[in-house]
């Protein structure tokens, strides 16, 4: 299916007075689901928007185990309001103790497609995560066996080197070394947010004998339409803080250019976030943007600034599929160029709320319920 773009029922050409856009039904390549009432709470905003997810694993404990795996997703499945179709795609928390023998276990699980690399203290919950590559030669070498993806949170930790450039210093120090040691290893570049990051995949992917990339990425849409000028906008703007933090301008634009170029290395992400109100707007708030209720919306605007609506379907429903070897969706979305405003917050777990990413703001695109 192409992008069918129209203006009054008139093609208008991608990007100039857009009326309506269906696109095949898109996935969400990386999201935090959380766990119990707060899952609840945002598990439906998703399933509106997307027929599957890729769900991270970074919960307390995190999910270590394919067992655990299969426990989190039978609690999504039986969270899910009746007559809602989604379907969650789970993945393995990597530590220094995953063993090769659960890497294979995973490989054999219909339910899980990928192994979550987050280096230690690198963001929310990652306290378990890898100390350092070294620990992990089995599992890396069983991941390149098998072709499960690694995923990868790309961010050094190191304390001397700046927030700002701790994706770039993680090409140099980690992805390029262990793509080196493992050629095989099939690795997605979480939520880029450099102009470092999108040349690099851009140019080291290749195609693998099965005709698929071996190195993608997905990218946010905070990353897409904003630079890091809004976290400081008429003061601290805390639910613009998740990580990667959201870099300059030139940066932004390198984003945008690589997910409205058509690759098929790069494909949507929306890394929504929840974490409630009051865990957000206080001293040492966390990271992370609620992006699920305005995900769509704020791709369709993303790809409308660059020209590209025509461009939408691949990144949000083409690409991804393509990428981990699964079917593409039956059915379609529709998107609406007509201005709604966002609500301000949201209910969430324990009796508190929750702000949606960018709430209370107009936006110019709606979903079509
Ligand atoms: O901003 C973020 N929030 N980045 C991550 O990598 C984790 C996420 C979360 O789980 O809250
Ligand atoms: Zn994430």
């Amino acid at each position: 299916m192409t992008a069918n773009i129209s203006s009054q029922g008139v093609f208008s050409g991608a990007g100039t007075c857009a009326s309506q856009l269906t696109i095949r039904h898109p996935d969400d390549w990386h999201l935090h689901l959380r766990d119990g009432e707060a899952m609840a709470c945002v598990l439906p905003a998703t399933a509106k928007q997307f027929r599957r997810a890729i769900v991270m694993p970074n919960l307390k404990p995190p999910v270590t185990t394919v067992e655990m795996a299969h426990a989190y997703r039978d609690r999504i499945v039986a969270a899910l309001p009746a007559g809602m179709q989604f379907e969650p795609l789970m993945t393995l928390y990597l530590t220094d103790a995953t063993t090769a023998e659960e890497i294979y276990k995973a490989a054999e699980s219909p339910f899980v497609q990928g192994v979550k690399l987050y280096p230690a203290g690198a963001t929310t919950n990652s306290q378990a995560g890898v100390s350092t590559l070294a620990r992990c030669t089995a599992a890396l070498a069983a991941l390149e066996k098998t072709g499960l993806p690694l995923l990868v949170h790309g961010e050094v930790t190191d304390a001397h080197v700046d927030v700002f450039d701790r994706e770039a210093f993680f090409i140099d120090e980690v992805m390029v070394p262990v793509r080196r040691d493992f050629p095989g290893l099939r690795v997605v570049f979480e939520h880029i947010t450099t102009r470092q990051a999108a040349q690099y995949v851009t140019h080291e992917s290749r195609l693998g004998s099965d005709g698929r990339p071996n190195l993608a990425a997905t990218i946010t849409p905070q990353h897409l339409l904003f630079n890091r000028n809004a976290l400081f906008k008429g003061g601290l703007q805390p639910h613009w803080y998740c990580l990667p933090v959201l870099k300059r301008e030139e940066h932004r634009k390198a984003l945008l250019q690589a997910a409205t170029s058509g690759l098929s290395q790069f494909f949507l992400g929306t890394d929504s976030a929840p974490h409630a109100r009051h865990l957000k707007e206080m001293a040492c708030g966390c990271a992370g943007c609620y992006s699920a209720p305005v995900a769509m919306e704020l791709y369709a605007q993303a790809f409308e600034l660059a020209g590209a609506l025509d461009r939408l379907e691949g990144f949000a429903s083409l690409h991804g599929p393509a990428f981990y070897g699964l079917p593409l969706n039956e059915g379609s979305i529709t998107l609406e160029k007509r201005e709604w405003t966002v609500p301000a917050e949201l209910p969430f777990a324990d009796g508190k709320t929750i702000v949606p990413f960018l709430g209370g703001e107009t936006l110019p695109w709606k979903l079509v319920d």
